[in-house]
């Protein structure tokens, strides 16, 4: 079977400025993959490439099989953005309703699982409050809801444990897990290094627009060189050595 992505030297230039550099990249399937990376490393420049949202300037890229701009490719991918800028004068279910609507999903399908959602993310006491309401962890919760509500194969959360307290996280982990088990592939971009050791199968380290270490965490975190934390700086302050920049 395909890798639910794969990228093959994909560079996004924006001007003189390459944001992705010849990046190769394989998440296979079921697998929970951390794509990690400082401010500026290229990050949500890739997410927005796994989506369709954006065009290589070249490069290949298959989701799932098939073309990222595809709709039918689409359908298989639940995203959450780094910033949300949902509708602030919708409560959680009317989000819910709205994003059910654009996925095509029928009223009573949306309803059912927005409820399952909002409590499993533990929105249900705020779900009829308008968002404008909500505190940044909130809506964190409420966006991570919002992915999730068709069900999707692959999972692409822009730092999703940004703004997440401690026992959100917690929960948040739990719940990623679940879904790896019943199969789904996670992919999100994080410089939370504690977070992704604990819940990550494979990563990715990018640096300046481009890959400086790529594996299963345990090769990478776990031969001796300390915890990914300590690799993650390592490899950071190799400036020149690898990333070229
Ligand atoms: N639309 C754009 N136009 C020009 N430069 C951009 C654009 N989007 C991103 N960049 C640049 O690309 C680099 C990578 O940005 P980004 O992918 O947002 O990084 P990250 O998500 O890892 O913080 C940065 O130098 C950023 O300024
Ligand atoms: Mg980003």
């Amino acid at each position: 079977m395909t890798a639910a992505i794969e990228l093959e030297g994909v560079t996004r230039a924006f001007g003189a400025v390459k944001a992705v550099d010849s990046l190769s990249l394989r998440v296979g399937r079921g697998t929970i993959f951390g794509f990690l990376g400082v401010n500026g490393a290229g990050k949500t420049t890739t997410i927005k490439m796994v989506l369709g949202l954006d065009r290589p300037t070249s490069g290949r890229i298959a989701v799932m099989g098939g073309d990222p701009a595809d709709p039918a490719t689409r359908r298989h991918i639940g995203y959450m953005p780094e910033i949300a800028n949902y509708y602030p004068y919708l409560n959680a279910f009317e989000l819910m309703d709205f994003y059910g609507g654009l996925c095509g999903l029928d009223r009573r399908t949306v309803r059912a699982r927005a409820a399952e959602l909002l409590e499993r993310v533990g929105l249900a006491h705020a779900a009829k409050r308008p968002l404008r309401t909500y505190s940044k962890g909130m809506l964190q919760r409420a966006g991570i809801a919002q992915a999730l509500l068709s069900d999707p194969e692959l999972l692409v959360l822009d730092e999703p444990f940004t703004g997440l307290d401690p026992l959100a996280r917690v929960g948040f982990r739990e719940l990623l897990r679940e879904l790896r088990d019943r199969g789904r592939t996670i992919f999100f971009s994080s410089h939370e290094l504690g977070e992704t050791e604990l819940l990550c199968d494979g990563i990715a380290i990018m640096k300046a627009g481009r890959c400086v270490r790529q594996g299963a965490v345990k090769d990478l975190a776990g031969d001796g060189e300390g915890n990914l934390e300590r690799l993650f700086l390592r490899v950071l302050a190799s400036e020149g050595e690898e990333a070229g920049r």
